[in-house]
Parts: structure tokens; sequence; C-alpha cells
């Protein structure tokens, strides 16, 4: 029997061979020489004259299938060990798989026991459960694709904006600006600040906080670079027990400058969510299908749909109007001036056919204070516009930006701000531009095109869930 010794002694052994990924075996076109593949087990199957195992490193949904002699089994090689194996590629007669591995050597390098493993073998275990064990979920397929996913909608957005000229902006995760106003800060203090009496000084001087978003330091960069973008953490001290709310999430935010009308933001939002959807589609079909074949079956033809059609656009006020006519009652009324609640979004959604709906000129009231005036009435708007898609609700939020420094200052004036964003209003002051933008939640972003109900199954460690937080 070898054990994690004998391994460590094995992956030194073969150092020289021709390492492979799982899916660069699985896509080989010819036979190999000798190569050694190394990952974790995910069946073992031992007959009286072949024993057949199947591995997986992460670099695809499907396994390698290894096939080897008997006398190579051995007590450690079971369900979640961790093997390098050492052999020859080859074409397999079976019709599923390309190419499987005829092993010369097995090396279990890590064992793990499979009665306390919470993963089972050939078991399709539910989101729900595998949740209670961020620490390992990542080893069953539906996670892996997920993140791989992840991954790769990551690369397709950074991909999107650069190819079209915008530049990649890191603005600060930690700031004094609450951006959105809506007091949903995490306050941070060094660990002795907290302990100590609060008239103690604060480590920078002011209060400061976790981002709620990038978007007023990318207003700033705006100002010189025209099209910017920023992709990163963002924290909001929200419900956690929500199926659309994290604390921590990661929002898509970019920036444009001399753009005057909200169309410009809203063709921008559109186009990023198309050309990052079909590169996710293009780059991992079979990943996406086992989402849509296990968890959420109609979501299939939805993006296909979303892919040839435009977005459709209503009003906020045509908005109220479809929701007072409508034949549903809602726990929250219907009323001009009122914020859109989910019930809403969702009816709102179904009414123009499930396909994602602008919703723009919302009440002055109710949006932040640097969101344009639209200089309208009796019912005062903003020019501000929200993305809703089927299944989730809101995904993006954006807006024409108050470049007039007059309308700026007397709106920060009434909040009592002025002092605080001094800064800002110099941006009106010395070269100022039209301008606007957008945010676009990811995690909401992959629940909505993988069709998955709560957000808590698409970040890489959801937290609450397990008694320490990872
Ligand atoms: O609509 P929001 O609050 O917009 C802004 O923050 C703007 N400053 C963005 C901008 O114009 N640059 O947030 C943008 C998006 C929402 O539409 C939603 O998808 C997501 O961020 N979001 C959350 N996602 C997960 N958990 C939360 N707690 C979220 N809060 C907002
Ligand atoms: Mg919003």
């Amino acid at each position: 029997m070898l054990g994690a010794r004998g391994g460590w002694r094995g992956l030194r052994r073969c150092a020289s061979l021709p390492r492979l990924r799982v899916r660069e075996a699985l896509a080989a076109r010819e036979p190999h020489g000798e190569v050694q593949v190394q990952g974790w087990v995910r069946s073992v199957r031992s007959q009286k004259e072949v024993l057949f195992l199947h591995i997986n490193d992460g670099s695809s949904l499907e396994n390698l299938q290894v096939v080897a002699d008997p006398s190579l089994e051995n007590r450690d090689l079971t369900f979640g060990s961790a093997v390098e194996v050492q052999g020859m590629l080859v074409k397999s007669p079976h019709v599923m798989q390309n190419m499987e591995l005829k092993a010369g050597t097995i090396h279990v390098v890590g064992p793990c026991d499979p009665w306390s493993f919470p993963l089972k073998m050939k078991k399709r275990h539910p989101l729900e459960y595998v949740r209670q064990f961020p620490h390992l979920r990542c080893r069953s397929n539906t996670l892996g694709s997920l993140l791989r996913i992840r991954s790769e909608a990551t690369a397709a957005i950074h991909s999107f904006f650069q190819d079209n000229g915008y530049v990649h902006i890191h603005t600060p995760i930690i700031t004094s600006n609450d951006c959105e106003g809506a007091g949903e800060l995490f306050q941070i203090e060094t660990s002795n600040g907290a302990k100590e009496s609060a008239e103690k000084a604060h480590f920078f001087n002011v209060p400061a906080f976790l981002t709620v978003s990038g978007q007023l330091h990318l207003e700033v960069m705006a100002g010189a670079f025209t099209h910017v973008f920023t992709f990163g953490p963002t924290f909001r001290a929200e419900n956690s027990q929500s199926r659309r709310h994290l604390a921590e999430f990661y929002m898509v935010e970019a920036e444009l400058s001399f753009t005057e009308s909200l169309q410009d933001i809203m063709q921008v939002m559109e186009e990023l969510i198309k050309t990052a959807t079909s590169t996710v589609l293009s780059k991992c079909p079979r990943d996406v299908a086992l989402f849509h074949k296990y968890i959420a079956p109609a979501q299939k033809d939805r993006l296909e749909q979303m892919l040839k059609n435009r977005f459709v656009t209503i009003s906020y006020s045509e908005a109220v109007e479809i929701l007072k006519q409508a034949s549903q009652t809602f726990t929250f009324k219907p009323e001009w001036g009122c914020d859109l609640q989910t019930e809403h979004e969702k009816y709102l959604v179904k009414h123009c056919g499930e396909v994602p709906v602008f919703v723009i000129n919302y009440p002055y009231d109710l949006k932040p204070f640097y969101m344009r005036d639209n200089e309208d009435g009796p019912q005062h708007t903003v020019a501000a516009v929200d993305l809703l898609v089927p299944g989730v609700g809101e995904l993006c939020g954006g807006s024409l930006r108050e470049e007039r420094l007059s309308f700026l200052e007397s709106r920060l004036q009434r909040l009592g701000l002025t002092d605080a964003y001094q800064w800002y209003l110099d941006l009106r002051k010395f070269g100022s531009v039209p301008h606007g933008g957008f945010g676009m939640g990811f995690e909401r972003y992959l629940q909505y095109i993988l069709g998955v109900d709560n957000i808590k199954d698409v970040i890489p460690f959801p937290r609450f869930s397990h008694s320490c937080l990872l």
C-alpha cells in the first residue's frame, strides 16, 4: 500500500514525464507516449480482469477514464483520494469517450476516507446539501462547473471592455464615501480601535467604509479617459437571508463621458450581457448544459431568445400603470413615487414576455443625488435606468450623471453633503462633460444565465452557512 509519503516519492520520481491536464488528455487526437495525470478519484470500479478509475482535476466536467491491472488496486484508492497516474494515453474503445489512460503506476498522493467524506460516489447532491460544506463543495460536479463558468464570465467581461477601448481602473475598497446614500455600509476600524473608546481618532482620521460602489471614483477617471470600467468586490450590510442579496459581491461598473443619452448607456449594458453570455456559452458548453439540464430546464430557450431579440424599454410611469392594471394583487400596492418591489419586477418581466426589460426615468425623490434631473413635471424624474431580467429582477442600475454644477450644488446642499463632496463638485468645475454609467451585479448575472435560484450557490464560498466564516 502506498501512503502519502510513497506518493510524494512517486511525484518526484516521474517529474520528467509530460504532465497532462484531464481536459488536454480528453481532447488529444492521437495516442501519446507515456504521460502523467494528477487529480482526484471520482469513481473506482474493480472487475476481475480490470480496474477502472475516473479522475478529475477541475479542468473539465468530464472525467478521464483510467484502465489498470487489478494488481494496482490498493486500500487507499478510494473515491475522493488524490492520485497521480502514469501511463499511456490511448484511443478508448468506448463510444462515450475519445481517449483513456492505460495506467502503468498509480500513486495515492492523499488518501480520503469515503465514509466520512461528505460527497458520495456517483450521487447528484442538491445545491442545498453541498452548501453545508463550503470547503469541499468545489469538488462536486455542479460547483466545479459553476466556478469554471464564473472564471470564463470574468474573463469575457474584461475582454468586452478592453476590446471596446475602456481603461480598467482598480477603484478603492476602503473609502470614505457612501455613493448610494442608502446607509448599507460596513464601517471599518482597526481591531484595537474597536476595543478602545469611541473618542479615539479614526485610523484614517475620518470614518472609513468598505465600498458600496466604485462609481464616484470611476467618474473621476472618466474625466480623463472617457471610457472606464471596474470589476471588483463590493460590500453592503443587507439582509443575508435573501436569495438575491449578498453582503460581499462583485460589481461590474462602467462610466462613459461625452454621453447625453440614456440610450447610449443602455446599449452598452445590452451589448455587455449579450457578448459575455455568447462567450460563456461557446467556451463552457458542457458546464452550462449541466445547469440547463438539471437546475433550470427552461433557461436555455430563454437565453436563446434573449440573444436574438432587442431588450424591451418602458418608463417607470408606464411600469406603474401596468402594475395598477394587473389582475394580480400585490403585497405592496403600486403607486407612482414608490420603489418597485421584487413582486413588481417579476410581474413586469412576465408582462413583457420573460425578456430583459429596461425601466427608465424614475422619480427624482427615489434615487441618489448624482442622477441627472430630467427637469420634467409634475411627476419629477431623473435619467435613471434599471434592467430587470427573468428569475432575478434587477440586474443592473445606471443613470446619466448630473454634470451641471448649479444643479448638483443645490441638491448636495439640501442633503447637507456639500462639504463631503467638494472634490465631486470640482469635477463639475474643471472640464465637466455629460456622462453616465451603470453597475451590474456579477452574481445576479450568473444567476440569470444559469437559472440558479439562490445567490449563495454562485459564489465560491457561501458565508453564514457554516460554523466558521471561511
Ligand atoms: O443599483 P445599484 O445599487 O447601483 C449602483 O451601485 C450604481 N452606483 C452603479 C453605477 O451606476 N456605477 O447596484 C448595481 C447592481 C444591482 O443592480 C444589483 O445587480 C447588484 O449591483 N447588487 C447586488 N448584488 C448582490 N447583493 C447585493 N447586496 C447587491 N446590491 C446590489
Ligand atoms: Mg439599484
